[in-house]
């Protein structure tokens, strides 16, 4: 059911038209944000965006929250879909999607976008707990 609200859902119903890129914030990057283009897979079963609102930076909850069944900002009432894209409320922007290869089963390895290379285990630490990085 959530794939198919996702997948039927119309660009024309969107705030944001666009997938952006963590690592190019604010920027659009000319794809459609479509369901089929924010997906890992072909099927739509699993999405990867960065959990942070693009209103003002608060921690969307998720787990079917919000309007739109996906994730909801309670900070200023931020509404995003199953796929991540701004429904309803202040948020401009989908949620970003990070840069990440697949290797088409389950795992996902994290690519540092400033270096365009796999993250090592501690920049990939640093991102998922917040942890400060050391030079
Ligand atoms: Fe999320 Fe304002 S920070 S709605």
């Amino acid at each position: 059911m959530e794939i198919d609200q996702a997948r039927t859902t119309q660009l024309g119903e969107l705030i944001d038209r666009h997938n952006r890129y963590q690592s190019d914030v604010g920027a659009q990057s000319g794809e459609p944000a479509l369901d089929q283009n924010r997906s890992i897979d072909p099927e739509g079963r699993y999405v990867l965006f960065v959990g942070i609102c693009t209103h003002l930076g608060c921690v969307p909850i998720g787990g079917g929250a919000g309007d739109f069944n996906g994730w909801f900002c309670p900070c200023h009432a931020a509404h995003f879909d199953t796929s991540g894209r701004t429904r309803k409320g202040p948020a401009p922007y989908n949620l970003y999607i990070p840069r990440y290869e697949w290797n088409g089963e389950t795992i996902v390895t994290m690519i540092d976008p400033t270096q365009g290379r796999p993250m090592s285990d501690e920049q990939l630490e640093s991102v998922i707990y917040g942890k400060p990085l050391e030079d």
